[in-house]
């Protein structure tokens, strides 16, 4: 069974790099949990599997010790972010459930306000969303409790195993979002998986002012949106477009999204709003006046382009290297600040956390050079890189850990390099640099 599953993965990975990305690719997209058939660190688009202590060893180095760590998530399972033109016929008539936890927003010190979505029956643009109690892009349930797993699978190593963070405190700890709910809500369950005692308890998690978020990313870069609509321009990007155009004909004309640019120029929003449905046990969207719906098949293939397009326009397009140092520099910058101020003695922090997007990982994952080794795929919900540091010999090394095992080629590097690496990644004179176009 597992040298099938390699065989199938290989399979996967040849496919991909051909020039018509639709095969079916391999990996889970239904369900959080990957079934025992499979290995353990089988692609899940619904819950990327992630550092546990089941499957964790210790660096092979006699006398290593662990003294530092930076860690990057994505956030877990949500409704779609993006909406069809006429979204509530294309929902089963529940539509999306929000009232299962409780979403919390008020001043300290003041009454404990939530807020619960209501959206009246008699709304006269009931049409433009699903019925129930959900906004779009809202953590839903399900992904609450994916975090919350994943805070003890985390804890199960880092402080079981292998007794690095000794509790789940604010000195210890340095945590930083986006300043979205679910990114907010993500790090709740991450720390309460960790340590269930901070139930309730007030813990400060940082963020930066939307129009200047490195984490997003949400910075402005006109350079950087020059060079990706050049790119996107040229045939190795509109061919995959025309070979897809069947496809496209065929959701547009079920989701009612035929020549919207938005829906037609990527495969994003058709990846978006179906792997959200199938991750929440959703059906794919059905046409109620024509009964058309989208086939597995279909959506498979969409899956499929979504993995080439977030390679191309992040990894492997001319230029695309580019494109991530400028739109993530400032991140990278960061990132290479926290670790030399590990190395010269000056950081206060055991571990810094970040929960951030899918734009998030897929840049930290092309910048760190991981497609050099292979295509990258779109980053799954709860998607993980980990950034260890072990002291062995009185020097000071980094294993990096994705999706739960060891990159091939950070996988002991100094820790020298590995901030030169960071480094490299941040262009110099970066605000000038992205602005002067
Ligand atoms: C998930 O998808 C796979 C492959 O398409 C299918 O075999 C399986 O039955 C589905 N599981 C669920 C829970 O729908
Ligand atoms: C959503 O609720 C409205 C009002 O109750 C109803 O008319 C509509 O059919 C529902 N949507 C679906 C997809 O059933
Ligand atoms: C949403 O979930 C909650 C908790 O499980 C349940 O009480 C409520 O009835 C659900 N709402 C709908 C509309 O299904
Ligand atoms: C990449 O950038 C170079 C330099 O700006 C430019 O000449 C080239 O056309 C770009 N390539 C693509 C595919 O946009
Ligand atoms: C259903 O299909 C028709 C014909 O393609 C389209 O005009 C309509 O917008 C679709 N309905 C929804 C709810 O998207
Ligand atoms: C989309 O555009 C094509 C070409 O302009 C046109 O033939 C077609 O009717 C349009 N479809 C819809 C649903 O507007």
């Amino acid at each position: 069974m597992l040298s099938l599953a390699l065989l199938l993965a290989s399979v996967y990975l040849a496919l991909a790099t051909a020039t018509n990305p639709i095969s079916t690719p391999y990996g889970v997209y239904n369900s959080s949990t990957t079934p025992s058939s499979f290995p353990w660190n089988t692609y899940n688009y619904c819950n990327a599997p992630h550092v546990n202590a089941e499957h964790y060893s210790k660096p092979s180095v006699e006398g290593a010790e662990m003294v530092y760590m930076n860690v990057m998530f994505r956030h877990h399972k949500r409704t779609p972010d993006n909406v069809y033109p006429n979204e509530n016929g294309l929902n089963p008539a529940a539509g999306w459930n929000c009232s299962n936890f409780i979403q919390f927003n008020y001043g300290g010190g003041t009454a404990h306000v939530n807020h619960q979505v209501v959206i009246p029956p008699s709304h006269p643009f009931l049409s433009q969303i699903w019925n129930g109690t959900c906004d779009q892009g809202t953590l839903t349930q399900e992904g609450l409790e994916d975090a919350i797993k994943h805070g003890q699978d985390f804890w199960s190593v880092y402080h079981d195993a292998v007794g690095f963070l000794p509790t789940v405190n604010p000195k210890d700890l340095y945590v930083r979002t986006s300043v979205s709910d679910r990114t907010y809500q993500v790090s709740g369950g991450l720390l309460y998986g960790m340590d269930p005692a901070y139930a309730g308890d007030a813990f400060t998690v940082y963020t930066q002012p939307t129009n200047i978020d490195s984490l997003v990313p949400d910075y402005d870069c006109p350079l950087a949106d020059n060079l990706r609509d050049a790119y996107q321009s040229v045939p190795a990007w509109i061919d995959h477009l025309s070979a897809n155009a069947a496809l496209q004909t065929r959701l547009g004309e079920i989701t009612g999204t035929s020549n919207l640019s938005a829906w037609t120029s990527w495969y994003d929003h058709y990846f978006d709003t179906f792997t959200s449905r199938t991750c929440a046990s959703h059906p794919l969207p059905c046409n109620a006046t024509t009964g058309a719906c989208v086939s597995e098949e279909d959506a498979a293939a969409v899956f499929a382009i979504g993995d080439f397009e977030y390679n191309y326009i992040w990894n492997s397009a001319q230029n695309a290297s580019t494109y991530t140092a400028l739109t993530f520099g400032v991140m990278f910058s960061e990132l290479a600040a926290n670790f030399r101020s590990f190395e010269d003695g000056t950081e206060s922090y055991k571990a810094r956390l970040y929960v951030g997007h899918d734009g998030s990982m897929i840049r930290l994952a092309s910048g760190l050079g991981l497609g050099k080794i292979a295509p990258l795929r779109w980053p799954a919900l709860g998607s993980e890189m980990v950034m260890e540091v072990w002291k062995a010999d009185e020097q000071n090394f980094v294993r990096v850990m994705h999706e739960g095992s060891s990159v091939e080629t950070l996988s002991w590097v100094p820790l020298s390099e590995f901030i030169t690496l960071l480094e490299s990644q941040v262009p110099p004179d970066l605000y000038n640099t992205c602005m002067n176009v």
